[in-house]
């Protein structure tokens, strides 16, 4: 039997993650994979809590960085871990590369803190595959426009998130092995073109 494996969605607000996620997660159950799904900041009672303050609450940009890793603590000890460990496959909807992405490109936390952060609370554990959603800024700006109510996040400025971007895409560069880029301000129908044939690779 194949080991369970850990894939992560990854990309600026507006990409198209959840939108693609759950396509994706069906195409693999289709396939007889037994799959969990799960998100962050959250993925656990108390990591659902801490997205609240996260995405809602004014903080400084190293107690927004230690919150999150928090939450990732908790998310790793009790959901990520114990399904890999028994034969379920994760799929989560951001996992540390936010961080280094968030709080470490648009924030500008330094990239040595994150490190030390990502080995500590998951040194042993990374994504087997990242799906990062690269895209313009713009056109995912403008995919957001319609939203009545936007987070913390999602109200920052074109500026920050270039910055996200380009922080993600230096991340993929550094473990090329793990990453699939997909050039996600393509058609719905061709970005998932692109998910079935990465479902029938792994
Ligand atoms: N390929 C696409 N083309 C056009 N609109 C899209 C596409 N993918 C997603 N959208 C729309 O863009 C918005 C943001 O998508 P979403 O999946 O919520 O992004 P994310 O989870 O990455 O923030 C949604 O309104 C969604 O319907
Ligand atoms: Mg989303």
């Amino acid at each position: 039997m194949n080991k369970a494996k850990f894939i992560t969605f990854e990309g600026v607000d507006g990409a198209g993650k959840s939108t693609h996620l759950e396509w994706f997660a069906n195409a693999l159950r289709q396939r007889g994979i037994d799959l969990l799904v799960t998100r962050e900041p959250g993925g656990t009672p108390l990591g659902e809590r801490l997205r609240e303050i996260l995405l809602n609450h004014p903080m400084h940009a190293e107690t927004e960085t230690l919150l999150m890793f928090a939450a990732r603590r908790e998310h790793v000890e009790q959901v990520i871990r114990p399904a890999l460990q028994r034969g379920t496959w994760v799929i989560s909807d951001r996992f540390s590369d936010a961080s280094f992405a968030y709080q470490g490109g648009g924030r500008g936390v330094a990239l040595d803190k994150l490190e030390q952060l990502e080995q500590w609370v998951h040194g042993d554990l990374q994504p087997d595959l990242t799906l990062l959603f690269d895209i313009p800024i713009e056109v995912a700006r403008q995919r957001l426009a319609n939203n009545i109510s936007l987070d913390r996040f999602e109200q920052e400025q074109g500026a920050f998130f270039e910055k996200v971007r380009q922080a993600y895409l230096a991340r993929s560069q550094k473990t090329p092995a793990r990453f699939a880029v997909i050039h996600a301000e393509k058609t719905r129908d061709e970005v998932q073109k692109i998910l079935e044939k990465i479902v029938s690779s792994i």
